[in-house]
């Protein structure tokens, strides 16, 4: 046979494939593996995309969960949501719930999510203190929160609003520690997250408290 050189649309059409993860999103492929990996994330889960933005990594999420499982994303922007909701009508899936949520409030139905994800979200909260009661609320037993973060980034415009952390971005300790002092333990660090040098991921769960009673107390 013939061998002829690679011609660049073919080239092109294989790395979009190489690079999308998924139909329908940009979600790129080694951080959606790192994710899905981190979650051990199956058909018939129930996860919240919080702050979604664009929609790509709700959409992302919706095609790993399947038909048997669903995805709530939500946003503050208006406008956001109305742009997620449209690709999701356009993608016919049925699986998507996108809801606005407020400074104060997930908006998550509770108890409705195996886990929760953030990416790059967690600094913009003008409340964290709110958004972590949200996310107690809305695990069920044995849920997880991952939060993927930033490093403060010198030279990012600051955040109007957000505690002040030093700038723009989160620091690994100051997450830890904001975290943990409302009651979610560390499960898994990963210092480094792809796609950034910068950024980088913990893993929580909440820590239940355990009943008197169950320790024999009265
Ligand atoms: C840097 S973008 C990240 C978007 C998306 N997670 C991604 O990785 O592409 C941060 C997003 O968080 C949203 N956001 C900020 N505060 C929020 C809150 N309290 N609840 C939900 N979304 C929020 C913003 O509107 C913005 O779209």
């Amino acid at each position: 046979m013939e061998n002829r050189p690679v011609r660049l649309p073919v080239l092109l059409v294989l790395i979009l494939a190489v690079n999308c993860a998924c139909a329908g999103t940009r979600a790129p492929s080694a951080e959606a593996g790192r994710l899905f990996e981190t979650l051990h994330m199956a058909e018939g889960m129930s996860v919240a995309d919080v702050g979604a933005g664009d929609g790509d990594w709700t959409l992302a999420l919706a095609e790993r969960v399947g038909p048997g499982g669903r995805v709530f994303a939500t946003e503050v922007k208006e406008d956001l949501v109305v742009d997620i909701r449209d690709r999701v009508e356009r993608q016919e899936l049925d699986n998507v719930t996108v809801l606005l949520g407020d400074d104060q409030s997930l908006g998550l139905p509770d108890s409705c999510c195996d886990a929760i994800f953030l990416r790059q979200v967690y600094h913009h909260f003008t409340d964290p203190r709110a958004m972590r009661d949200g996310f107690r609320r809305a695990l069920q037993p044995g849920g997880v929160v991952l939060v993927v973060e930033i490093r403060i980034q010198p030279g990012w415009p600051e955040l109007e609003g957000v505690p002040d952390r030093g700038g723009h971005g989160i620091e690994p300790e100051d997450l830890l520690a904001e975290m943990s002092a409302d009651g979610f333990e560390l499960v898994e660090r990963y210092d480094s997250w792809p796609g950034d040098e910068d950024r980088y991921a913990m893993l929580f769960r909440p820590v239940t408290e355990v009943e008197p009673m169950a320790l024999g107390f009265f």
